[in-house]
């Protein structure tokens, strides 16, 4: 059965919470966060009521809450095809942990020592890497983007990377314009210079099927709360690095992967809220998927599976998305838009209008119940590079999208 929003709407009581008009709000701020299913919310407070308790007590509660985490670790590893559950950490956001990682790997570099960034990126993967590069003397490289699709120029890679080369990070899927990297073949090439690779996929997890074996990288974060669960950030590392490399932690606190990255108590209750958004996920692929994926098995088969059934439905969506605000007087849309190139990116959409600003369009919309992002979203350098000093508005699609809210949108802007 191909995949249907209709169908899992119900499952999200946020999508029916009606706004002060008694209209439906909504949402097309997706990238800066989705609404999450019931079984999410749920998970949570049962936590609160079942298992709410620190970790390695010799009693009920914490036995439960140690059992939750290793079935959440678990989960998470089938969604990324991590090979260990012992390979992904969880923090508080993707920000959090990749300073973390930056710090850690900064001790191990020398003056002259030199990381890669691209302006493409979420200021997320580029600030960790520029302040250890100011602070330890490291030489700061930077990648182009080709400013007439927005796609990275491979060129500006290739001539970037050299034998001092110690840290490349990249997003793999743009957050303001939408493309989408070629990460594997970017890990390949930091293999070749012996130089650690850092893949920022939050924008990517919820739209693609990541699996950190193929792509063949060295760390990969990502944030649940943009993949329809709770607030929180993972780290995907190799487990041999996880275990060798300095990672800043209390005397007391376990050190072994994962936990000696884990700083402090986590919020044990969002956890359990993103065993259950995996779950849902798990839950979707069972009924929708139908990609023949013979390299996977079980849960990590239905995982892969619901990914390519909402990505095919989303790839839809955002054609028709780009087609319509293409037939609009004044709409200008940076990014891929030819329709044949719709699997180089992902369902987010940066437009601006003639006439109007940025925030003015979002405002706008914002009245109407309506729900974009404007500006430039932390992603600093794509703006710069594509000249757009107030931002862009950014339409982000998500699964429990629908035709009608597209046009709803197309509608409001033609109106502008
Ligand atoms: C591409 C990208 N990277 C990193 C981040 C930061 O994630 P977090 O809020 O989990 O720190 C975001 C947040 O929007 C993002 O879009």
């Amino acid at each position: 059965m191909s995949f249907r929003a209709e169908a899992i709407r119900p499952l999200f009581p946020s999508l029916s919470f009606p706004t002060d008009d008694g209209s439906l709000p909504v949402f097309l701020d997706n990238p800066a966060g989705t609404q999450v299913p019931r079984s999410v919310m749920e998970a949570v407070t049962q936590y609160y009521m079942t298992m709410n308790a620190n970790s390695g007590g010799p009693f009920a509660t914490s036995q439960r809450n140690d059992e939750m985490v290793q079935q959440t670790r678990r989960r998470m590893a089938e969604f990324l095809n991590a090979p260990s559950a012992k390979e992904i950490v969880i923090g508080p956001n993707m920000t959090t942990l990749n300073f973390n990682l930056s710090r850690a790997l900064a001790s191990l570099l020398s003056p002259g020592d030199e990381v890669l960034v691209t302006r493409m990126d979420h200021d997320a993967n580029v600030s960790p890497w520029t302040l250890i590069a100011r602070d330890r003397d490291l030489k700061v490289k930077w990648v182009d983007i080709n400013a007439a699709d927005c796609t990275l120029d491979m060129g500006s890679f290739e001539e970037a990377l050299s034998v001092r080369t110690k840290v490349v990070a990249t997003v793999h899927a743009s957050n303001a314009v939408g493309t989408i990297n070629p990460v594997a073949q970017i890990a390949g090439m930091a293999k070749a210079v012996g130089a650690w690779h850092v893949v920022d996929a939050v924008q990517s997890a919820p739209h693609v099927p990541i699996d950190v074996q193929e792509i063949g990288c060295d760390f990969l974060l990502c944030s649940s709360y943009k993949f329809y669960g709770p607030h929180l950030g993972i780290m995907w590392g190799r487990e041999d690095l996880l275990n060798s490399l300095p990672a800043y932690k209390v005397r007391p606190a376990k050190d072994i992967a994962p936990n000696r990255w884990e700083n402090g108590t986590p919020s044990y209750e969002t956890w359990n809220g993103l065993r259950a958004c995996l779950d849902y996920w798990e839950q979707i692929g069972r009924q929708y998927g139908e990609a023949d994926l013979p390299q996977y098995q079980g849960a990590r088969l239905n995982m892969k599976r619901a990914v390519v059934a909402v990505q095919d439905y989303e790839r839809e969506l955002v054609a028709e998305l780009i087609d319509g605000l293409s037939s609009i007087p004044g709409v200008k849309i940076a990014g891929i838009v030819e329709p044949d190139r719709m699997g180089l990116r992902v369902p987010t959409v940066a437009m601006v209008k003639d006439g109007k600003s940025p925030d003015e369009i979002a405002s706008i919309l914002a009245t109407e119940h309506v729900y974009v992002w404007s500006g430039d979203y932390y992603a600093v350098e794509i703006m710069r590079s594509l000249s757009r000093p107030q931002g862009m508005v950014r339409i982000g699609i998500g699964h429990y999208n629908t035709r009608e809210e597209i046009q709803r949108l197309l509608n409001l802007i033609e109106s502008i």
